[in-house]
């Protein structure tokens, strides 16, 4: 599998409302950190991120979290 791009090297911090959204796997989205489905034609797979009550949150943006959509503070140890 191709290893998704890095385009930030920090988390998103939002807040975000009761519903489930797609988080962007493959870094192509213009809609960042949420999918757009650039990835059709990849081999990245969105991941849905489930939200029951509003509640701030930590989506992880450098694509190298092992608890994706979630940051794991995985980007501290990125050059
Ligand atoms: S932004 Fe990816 S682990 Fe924190």
């Amino acid at each position: 599998m191709t290893e998704a791009v890095k385009t930030q090297t920090q988390a998103c911090n939002l807040e975000l409302a009761a519903a489930t959204y797609w988080w962007c796997a493959c870094s192509r989205c213009k809609t960042q950190p949420f999918c757009d489905d650039s990835h059709k034609g990849t081999d990245f797979t969105p991941a849905d991120l489930v939200i029951e009550d509003k509640q701030p949150v930590w989506i992880c943006g450098c694509r190298r979290s092992g608890d994706n959509p979630m940051c794991n503070d995985t980007h501290n140890e990125l050059a």
